[in-house]
């Protein structure tokens, strides 16, 4: 099998900048110690016309057992947040050590090794995409263009032409996993790959479902659920969200500028929540200076990285907050020695964003919920959670629609645990074959693997493994 492995490198390699596919094996990187202690390849894949659109991945065996482990596709949400992203900040073996990195007169980011990374117990691909995200580029301009349906056949594309050139992971049971916007892309995605199958077109894609977190599904109802939300956390007294309910007849987006008593009570509502930090309600704003934008990205932390003077080396003033543990990533990927490190093709990218505020993309699909409510009738295991103090996606927009695909539960609403801790609440759902667990993170954000690790390995873990949470 290495051996194999070995030749389709041989195969692959390419002078830099060709446009078509390459990969690589990374044995060190700058800011970790040492030989890394799992197995990471780095690489593109050349999609569409011409091969046009060169997506960009980091490829991680599974510490456990490559070979018998389950292969996961990651999908980080943004648009447009780059697959480092969620395998430093989420779900993969590394992250950045804060205190190290931040203790001298200049910021040197440092890499420690991440206990709770989803690669303990699977194989998992990040990708940067859609095209634009992280060091992912297109040749053409015209290339850039994209939108959710095109984001979705990118990524089907890049991920059968990765499985072509890693045959050892074809047979391999396949997750497509993700979070925040990514409820939009893995829905649709997940269902090409089912009527690729059905239509008997090969290779056949060994794909047993799919995990979302805080997924985006609908984006008018997402939305119009941060007012119950809100009311259930204590943000808004009974008496202003009964009679905002009743006075904008529960629709509290694009309301009628001519229903004052609506606007009115919207108008409370906003001053209530306005200096939240919405990814995570218990934690502190810390941009508060700066107006936010009318409409809020799907990623809370983007609007106040971008505010943050990333590379000042200043002392951060009390309280901590989540997004000064971001300017790590900058400093790092933008870095010669550790693009160098990753096998980036040499000026394919002026600059690396964490996640890139001025992708060409269009979001063409307003809701999720008919693939999901489609594909109850194929034999997919389907987890979904929610870190239950999001009010971006909040979890109760979310129960909402998993409740509207009429399942029949198969296990009660009860709490599950973690160290003997409530980890949050789960509740099944069978319908034939098909299977959904819903699980509430109790006390995480919006990206709940970055605030609750410990919890968030041990629910995707046994739910991998088809144990109860
Ligand atoms: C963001 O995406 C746009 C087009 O989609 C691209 O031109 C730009 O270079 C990207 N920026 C970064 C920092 O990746
Ligand atoms: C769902 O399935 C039906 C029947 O096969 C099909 O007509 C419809 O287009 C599907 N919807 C989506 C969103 O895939
Ligand atoms: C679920 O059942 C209700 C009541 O029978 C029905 O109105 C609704 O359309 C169903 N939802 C879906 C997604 O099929
Ligand atoms: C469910 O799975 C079983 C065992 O694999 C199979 O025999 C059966 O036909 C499946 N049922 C449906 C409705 O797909």
């Amino acid at each position: 099998m290495r051996f194999f492995i070995f030749i389709t490198f041989l195969l692959l390699a390419v002078p830099s900048n060709a446009a078509t596919s390459s990969s690589q094996l990374v044995e060190t990187l700058p800011g970790f110690p040492g030989k890394l202690p799992f197995t990471l390849e780095t690489g593109y894949v050349g999609v569409g016309d011409s091969e046009s659109v060169q997506l960009f991945y980091y490829f991680i065996e599974s510490e456990r057992d490559p070979d018998e482990d389950p292969l996961l596709l990651w999908l980080t949400g943004g648009p447009g947040c780059s697959g480092f992203s969620g395998l430093v900040y989420e779900v993969g073996p590394l992250s950045f050590d804060y205190a190290k990195s931040s203790s001298g007169e200049v910021k040197v980011p440092v890499l420690k090794l991440n206990p709770y990374s989803w690669t303990t117990v699977s194989n998992m691909i990040f990708i940067d995409a859609p095209v634009g995200t992280g060091f992912s580029y297109a040749t053409n301009p015209e290339a850039y263009l994209v939108d959710d349906w095109l984001s979705v056949t990118q990524t089907h594309e890049f991920l059968r032409k990765w499985l072509l050139s890693h045959p050892r992971f074809l047979k391999h049971p396949l997750y497509i996993s993700g979070d925040s916007y990514s409820g939009i892309i893995i829905p649709i995605l997940v269902s090409k790959i089912s009527d690729d199958n059905d239509a008997g077109i090969k290779p056949q894609l060994n794909l047993k479902g799919y995990s979302i977190g805080n997924p985006v599904t609908d984006v008018t109802i997402d939305e119009n659920w941060r007012v119950p939300f809100a009311h259930r956390m204590a943000l808004i007294p009974d008496k202003l969200y009964e009679s905002t309910k009743r006075n904008c007849h529960g629709q509290y987006m694009d309301v009628d500028p001519n229903n004052a008593a609506c606007s009115g009570d919207l108008q409370v509502f906003t001053e209530c929540t306005k200096m939240l930090m919405i990814g995570n309600i218990l934690e502190p704003d810390c941009v508060t200076d700066t107006p936010k934008p009318e409409s809020l990205k799907w990623d809370p932390n983007i609007v106040k990285e971008d505010s943050l003077d990333l590379l000042s080396t200043g002392e951060h003033s009390e309280p901590w907050c989540r997004n000064y543990n971001y300017v790590f990533s900058y400093i790092w990927a933008n870095d010669e020695e550790v693009q160098a490190a990753l096998h980036i093709r040499k000026g394919t990218k002026k600059d690396w964003q964490r996640c890139n505020t001025s992708l060409a993309y269009t979001e063409d699909v307003t809701s999720s919920f008919p693939f999901h409510k489609n594909l109850t009738n194929k034999p997919y295991e389907v987890l979904i959670y929610s870190g239950d103090h999001d009010m971006v996606v909040p979890y109760v927009g979310t129960m909402a629609w998993v409740k509207s695909l009429n399942l029949t539960e198969s296990s009660k609403w009860r709490p599950w645990f973690v160290q003997g801790q409530v980890g949050g609440y789960t509740i099944e759902y069978k319908r034939s074959n098909y299977s959904l667990t819903y699980a509430t993170v109790k006390g995480a954000g919006h990206t709940a693997p970055e605030y609750n690790p410990p919890q968030c390995l041990a629910m995707f873990s046994r739910w991998l493994a088809r144990y109860p949470l």
